[in-house]
């Protein structure tokens, strides 16, 4: 390619992947498959190397290669190879905390003491923002580009997550300065990290069907997300940000804090919708009970909100002390905690063998809802808040969490509490218990684990597995007391009779149950595997092995080599596979399920079709129905490639509207020529 063909297509690269950027992380709704979207990222980055050295090219065309440009490449975005630790980073200006409001009484006294300290009785106008309860980051910008990124650490040092900051898509790697005000030479952003509840629930039911411990919270996920060594991690995680602050900045100055952020916003920040100005304390009360109302209808987590002082003049008067603004308040929520009793720590066995250990308390009320036993995580957990059976806790309900244990009371302790001992055996089955390394959780390595069994077999039942009606957590625990089932592929042997043997199973329901089981024998094939319970194989997994392979015994038989030449198939996925199909037991089980007549479909999944794979496009003249952009998105997401010139190894060249000489070229060699109707044919037609 010619530079001038190299550097459109460069331009038009970014486009296309902004565009299935969009698709992907913010309408959860991509277009292509991962191979075609990495296919387009390693066409880019090649071409973008090209010029890496090439400094003429790169004043020349400063649009597209100079330094603000390259730095807002896609290409930025992928995430970067693992780092061995992360380095550390001084703020230019200390990120500083807050002091904290509980009552209308504290806010009113922080008018009061800022009126005090200006010497003032006149009104001074606020801005009141929710509280984000995420993880708080600080972006350095240059000359209006993406410096670096870190976490406030200390509030002078924090950690470099520059490359994980990259990935996410709502951090600007460039300030967008169309819209009015230049960026300054230099300025430190202030925001909030944070991971939406949707997206959190929906990220933890993933971790859980493949096999990985959930996050207790929101906050937690956040945080594990940006403290990852390996950003390719991080770029799958549904991180968003609001930003509210700034930290050092030359070469702009604002009148107002209210000014900044709508800057901030212009710049193509995220600034939180809910930012208010305040023009007086009781509008900023007002406030305060309007968010306590609205809090629990946003789609992410606050914890407060926060009272800024809005003109900088007097921000800049007022001055801080003990490393808090006094210009500055966050007025947090009353917590919906209560304080109850454990009773005892038992141990819950999950699918995949994972203890949990899990407090029984004295019911209480929390925040509305009876709750009488709350997560303690794992025994890092248990060890770190030193909980022990007995003692009187401060429980917590945030959201549709799990209540989880904040802390223990230990002024109330008599002394005759018992600290928290991991079982060596399995309290289900009776089996050994290990602790792999580098895991925080215990597990059950029995293979007859009762609890196992049950959760595997919920899970092959489940909606996203078999999805059999009807078999609900109360007959699958019938069914495995009476030892009717041992494994999910006795479900297809049971008789009526069996099932009518069940407590409150008349005949109508065993029929309709024994119908369920036979509407459920075509499965599509990856809810098939989806339904085995294989150990990091959660749906998404699920649905790649079923595009790549034709049927379960493929996937049965596939080697490491060829499941590790998968894309987004992984060391560890790999071999959770080669050995889930090593047990001779799951053999067997596999077995006697497909000859009780499970017959799995082939690829309901429609994925994107390949059919144009190694085809050559030269495009001529005008379209009428697509752009030139678009034509080569098509075309490259069904596998073909688009040159720019027409040579014996073009396979079609497609004719528009006032084509040039490379008509005559394509003729001159015999190679087939498509109108716009029969490109969109060709286009259509599927494998
Ligand atoms: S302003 C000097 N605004 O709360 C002012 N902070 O306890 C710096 N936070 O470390 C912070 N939402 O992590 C500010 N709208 C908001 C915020 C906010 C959440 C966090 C932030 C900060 C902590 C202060």
């Amino acid at each position: 390619m010619d530079r001038e063909s190299s550097l459109q297509r460069i331009n038009e690269l970014r486009k296309i992947i902004e565009y299935h950027n969009r698709r992907y992380y913010q309408l959860d709704d991509p277009e292509i498959s991962d191979a075609e979207y990495d296919r387009l990222m390693q066409e880019l980055v090649e071409l973008e190397n090209e010029f890496k050295n090439d400094k003429i090219s790169q004043e020349k065309f400063p649009d597209i290669l100079g330094p603000a440009a390259s730095l807002s490449s896609p290409t930025q975005r992928v995430g970067a190879p693992p780092l061995e630790k992360f380095e550390s980073i001084t703020h230019q200006t200390p990120m500083l905390s807050l002091s904290n409001a509980f009552t209308e009484d504290d806010i009113l006294d922080f008018d009061e003491r800022i009126k005090r300290f200006l010497k003032s009785e006149d009104t001074v106008s606020f801005v009141v923002e929710p509280k984000l309860d995420g993880i708080a980051v600080n972006l350095l910008y240059e000359k209006g580009c993406f410096i670096s990124g870190s976490t406030r650490g200390d509030g002078f040092q924090g950690e470099d997550i520059t490359q994980n900051l990259k990935t996410i898509s709502s951090i600007p790697l460039r300030i967008n300065h169309t819209k009015g005000i230049h960026p300054p030479d230099r300025i430190e952003i202030r925001g909030e990290v944070y991971i939406g509840k949707e997206e959190f629930k929906r990220l933890n039911r993933r971790r859980i069907d493949e096999g990985d411990q959930p996050f207790a919270n929101p906050r937690n996920a956040a945080a594990g997300s940006l403290r990852q060594l390996d950003s390719r991690v991080t770029a799958k995680r549904p991180l968003d940000i609001f930003c509210y602050a700034m930290g050092a900045v030359d070469g702009i100055s604002f009148k107002s804090h209210w000014e900044f952020l709508q800057a901030l916003s212009r710049w193509g920040f995220k600034v939180n919708p809910h930012v208010r100005q305040a023009k007086n304390i009781p509008e900023c009360i007002d406030y305060f009970n309007t968010m306590t109302e609205e809090r629990e209808r946003l789609p992410y987590e606050i914890d407060g909100i926060v009272i800024k002082v809005d003109p900088i003049a007097l921000q800049n008067r007022l001055g801080s002390v003990a490393r808090s603004p006094r210009w500055a308040i966050a007025c947090k929520f009353p917590a919906i905690q209560a304080t109850t009793t454990i009773e005892n720590i038992t141990i819950q066995v999950g699918r995949t063998g994972t203890l949990t250990p899990v407090a029984k308390m004295k019911p209480v009320h929390v925040g509305g809802v009876m709750v009488s036993s709350a997560t303690l995580h794992n025994l890092d957990e248990i060890e770190k808040k030193d909980v022990r059976a007995g003692d009187t806790v401060i429980i917590q309900r945030a959201g549709d969490v799990i209540p989880e244990v904040v802390k223990v009371v230990t002024s109330k302790r008599s002394g005759n509490e018992t600290p928290f001992k991991m079982p060596d055996r399995c309290p289900e089955c009776g089996s050994e218990i290990v602790r792999l390394e580098g895991e925080s959780a215990h597990r059950c390595i029995g293979l007859d684990c009762p609890a196992q069994i049950k959760g595997n077999i919920k899970h092959f039942a489940s909606r996203g597995g078999m999805d059999i009606e009807g078999l609900g957590e109360k007959i699958v625990s019938q069914m495995l007391k009476k030892r009717l089932i041992k494994d999910p592929a006795d479900l297809y042997y049971l008789k009526k009779d069996d099932i009518m043997g069940l407590e409150r199973m008349a005949e109508k329901s065993a029929d309709n149950l024994l119908a369920a089981l036979e509407a459920s024998k075509n499965p599509p094939l990856e809810k098939f595997i989806f339904a085995l319970g294989i150990r990091h194989v959660g749906e998404h997994v699920a649905k790649i092995l079923a595009k790549n392979f034709s049927s379960l015994e493929d996937v049965m038989s596939a080697t490491e080599e060829s499941l590790l030449l998968i894309n987004e198939i992984g060391p560890e996925v790999t071999s959770s596979i080669i050995k889930f199909f090593s047990q001779s037991s799951n053999v067997t089980i596999v077995d006697r399920l497909l000859k009780a007549g499970i017959a799995p479909l082939k690829a309901s999944y429609e994925g994107p079709s390949t059919h144009l794979m190694g085809k050559t496009f030269v495009l001529t003249g005008t379209l009428d129905s697509l752009t030139r952009d678009e034509a080569r998105t098509v075309i490259e997401s069904l596998g073909g490639k688009v040159t720019s010139s027409v040579s014996k190894n073009t396979d079609f060249v497609v004719e528009g509207r006032e084509p040039g000489s490379k008509l005559t070229k394509a003729q001159s060699l015999g190679i087939s020529i498509l109108n716009e109707d029969e490109f969109q044919r060709l286009v259509e037609e599927k494998e």
